[in-house]
């Protein structure tokens, strides 16, 4: 293929993290949920079987919506459901970010917040975070962009950033301000709550996680009415399939799943911590679903000779400030258990 006929802005791009996966192995590089199937999600199915396939979903999803206004106690009008909390962040690109024009983001973190720029005609400015993984809002607020976009908890760092950090950035940025929660229910802290109060705040969250339900494909924004309304118009219709969009609503009806998904990654946080200090990593303060670490060896050596043995996790060592840095999933007792196990082995084998 002639490189010519490439849009100019997807020259330089790679493929997305998809790994070659043989067998079953302990999957604990995509920060899933350790508990397994959605407990809402059988029953919910089997419901499905009934649904009148031949017809459309509705064309923003609005029973999904209904039943997050009721949740957070907002109105449907102040969210915005797609495919994955990626398609919503896609939609954000579109609707604020100037052709030409930047988003401003930390550095580390989502990588997709950059590609996403990149693809819809723009670039990324990154400013690096400091060295204790928090916000350097000066940086972030001098840096020229169409929109801010942070992620707290951060991935990969998985730490979150201080409230009043994001506030400031949120009061003085004069543009949207984008707060990635995918990972907010095990931090248990969310800035949806002031969502009416910003003119500039959007935040944007994912089933993928808390709620298991990564292989569905449901996320959202909430925002005020008017940024949601802007959105929408941008959005693709019928992008939230009529399926997602039922087991969503049940699965948001089932609490009790996701509390104990955040009590059980709560207390393996700890054992896990404890359990990569002793065998000589050095880990990161988490406080998501996953947990950051420096490897006293190659990092990348250090994944591929783990999956050798079935357990998956991800290298972050080729980028700068997480230089042998790898990330692991926080998983079940039995899971975290097999992977301090391996990982010994990993190390003591390495001659
Ligand atoms: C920070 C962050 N935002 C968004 C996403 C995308 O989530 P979803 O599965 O809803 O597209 C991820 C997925 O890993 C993530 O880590």
């Amino acid at each position: 293929m002639d490189r010519k006929w490439l849009r100019s802005t997807v020259t330089d791009l790679q493929l997305y993290y998809n790994p070659n996966i043989q067998g079953s192995p302990l999957r604990m590089d995509t920060n899933t949920n350790p508990l397994g199937e959605n407990p809402a999600c059988k029953q919910a199915l089997k419901e499905c079987l009934d649904m009148d396939l031949e017809q459309y979903p509705s064309t923003y999803g609005d029973k999904l919506r209904q039943e997050l206004a009721n949740f957070y106690n907002l109105h449907r009008d102040n969210f915005v459901v797609g495919n994955g909390s990626d398609e919503v962040l896609d939609i954000l690109f579109k609707t604020f970010m100037e052709p030409g024009g930047n988003v401003v983001m930390a550095y580390p973190a989502y990588s997709l917040h950059g590609w996403f720029a990149i693809v819809n005609g723009g670039g990324a400015v990154e400013v690096d975070l400091k060295p204790n993984f928090q916000l350097d809002v000066d940086a972030m607020l001098r840096a020229k962009g169409n929109l801010v976009i942070v992620c707290t908890p951060n991935n990969p760092t998985s730490n979150t950033f201080k409230k009043d950090d994001v506030l400031r950035l949120v009061e003085e940025s004069k543009r949207p301000v984008v707060v990635d929660e995918a990972y907010g229910e095990f931090a248990g802290e969310s800035f949806i709550p002031l969502v009416d109060k910003y003119p500039n705040l959007i935040v944007t969250r994912t089933f993928s996680k808390a709620y298991a339900l990564a292989g569905m494909r449901i996320g959202y924004a909430v925002s005020n009415k008017e940024m949601t309304l802007a959105m929408q118009k941008v959005k693709i219709p019928y992008s939230l399939n009529k399926v997602a969009e039922h087991i969503g609503v049940k699965a948001l009806q089932d609490q009790e799943f996701v509390r104990k998904t955040v009590s059980v990654v709560n207390s393996e946080r700890k054992r896990l911590e404890k359990g990569l200090t002793d065998l000589g990593f050095h880990v990161f303060p988490s406080e998501a679903n996953f947990i950051l670490f420096r490897c006293p060896r190659d990092s990348a050596e250090t994944v591929k000779r783990l999956a050798v043995k079935h357990v998956l996790i991800r290298d972050f060592g080729k980028k700068r400030m997480l230089e042998n840095c790898a990330r692991t999933t926080i998983g079940t007792r039995e899971q975290n258990d097999e992977l301090l196990l391996r990982l010994g082995e990993v190390m003591k084998e390495w001659l």
